[in-house]
């Protein structure tokens, strides 16, 4: 059942490209326009929409995060992206024009079933993403847009993160055409960029799976771990920060570059392990400056910087003591192929620990109580 991985969080990391591409698979007419029918919601109830709201718990939550850059980015309308369990406890503004998405892998978590309850009570229409057929929260919501990722069996979400982000791409860029607020070239620039993405994936899983084992095993003693990203590599870092949590029972903490300065930053001791999604340093963006910038100030302090960064990135090789490398992509798509070193570094560093990488202490696969 494994296909002769050690683990199913082994497998399911080197279904990540596949996870993608299913996930895409059908989804398009034959002008290559985005052709999601399957959402039965009418057009013009769509164009009626003037906010998201993503719920999620987890894992999931970080692929709306990831959604959200994305989303707002191409259809100009606000998106916020809330835990599940806070959500319904704040009296959110829900309207009939409000859409809310709850992302959930197995369509039984309690909080985000309970969520998405409130939504629809308030008169807001509820689309789900979700990767099992004919789960609760699916049957409860007004519309599904499946993510084809397959059964996920380890308790560690992997193959079914790239899906969700996918999924809500996918969502996104149909909400541009129906809306108008991309043009039909970009939209097929994008869809043609995240066709290339599984070939993407796999060249990680490729070349770079012996590095980041070389990395966690020289690392398994290490006590904490900061994981710093932004923009989209923000939620990345995060989710690298969970993974290694609850695989490796590792103290992660997960934040913003940007807040390295407001407080972080007097955790940074010599040896400190931090990892840092560096974005893409072509034309040498703003974004990437300001992440290089932080690399140098917990440098200065002695941490020890694993880098994912883009393959070429002279600042990358220069400052960071590792570098995990990414294929040059769009950047609202880099999370599909940071985030799989950081799926696998938790996997090897719990194998270096000799732990049960499916079945963590204290998790269940689905969380079905509040
Ligand atoms: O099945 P769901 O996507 O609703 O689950 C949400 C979280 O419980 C889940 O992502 C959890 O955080 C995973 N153990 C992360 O690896």
């Amino acid at each position: 059942q494994k296909g002769g991985w050690d683990s199913y969080m082994d497998k399911e990391i080197h279904e990540d490209p596949k996870a993608v591409a299913d996930t895409l698979l059908g989804r398009f007419g034959p002008e290559g326009e985005l052709n999601l029918d399957e959402l039965r919601i009418d057009p013009e109830d769509i164009r009626q929409v003037d906010k998201i709201i993503i719920v999620a718990c987890g894992t999931a939550s970080y692929a709306g995060m990831v959604a959200k850059y994305a989303i707002e980015h191409w259809v100009r309308i606000p998106v916020e992206v809330e835990l599940a369990h806070e959500f319904r406890y704040r009296d959110p503004i829900l309207t009939s024009r409000t859409l809310v998405v709850a992302i959930s892998q197995s369509g039984e978590t309690m909080d985000t079933l309970m969520a998405l309850r409130h939504a629809r009570e308030q008169g807001s229409r509820v689309l789900a993403i979700c990767n099992t057929q004919g789960s609760t929260i699916p049957r409860e919501s007004d519309a599904v847009l499946y993510t084809h990722a397959g059964p996920e069996i380890a308790v560690a979400s992997t193959k079914a993160f790239v899906a969700q982000i996918v999924a809500a791409y996918l969502l996104g860029l149909y909400l541009a055409q129906v809306k108008g607020t991309l043009f039909r070239d970009e939209i097929h620039q994008t869809v043609d960029s995240l066709r290339a993405m599984p070939s993407k994936i796999e060249w990680v899983l490729d070349t770079q799976a012996d590095t980041v084992e070389r990395t966690a095993s020289s690392l398994v003693d290490a006590k904490s771990f900061l994981f710093l990203g932004r923009h989209v590599g923000y939620p990345v870092a995060m989710e690298g920060a969970l993974k290694l949590k609850e695989i490796a029972y590792t103290f992660t903490e997960g934040f913003a570059a940007g807040e390295l300065k407001h407080g972080p930053i007097a955790l940074v001791e010599p040896g400190e392990p931090i990892v840092v999604i560096v974005p893409s340093a072509r034309g040498r963006g703003t974004l990437h400056k300001k992440v290089v910038s932080a690399i140098e100030e917990v440098k200065a302090r002695g941490a020890f910087v694993i880098a994912v960064a883009e393959q070429g990135d002279p600042d990358a090789e220069e400052y960071a003591d590792v570098v995990f490398w990414r294929p040059a992509c769009p950047t609202l798509l880099s999370p599909l192929v940071d985030v799989v070193p950081l799926q696998l570094f938790a996997l090897d560093m719990a194998k270096s620990k000799d732990l049960d990488v499916d079945k963590p202490r204290n998790l269940a696969k689905s969380v079905t109580v509040e």
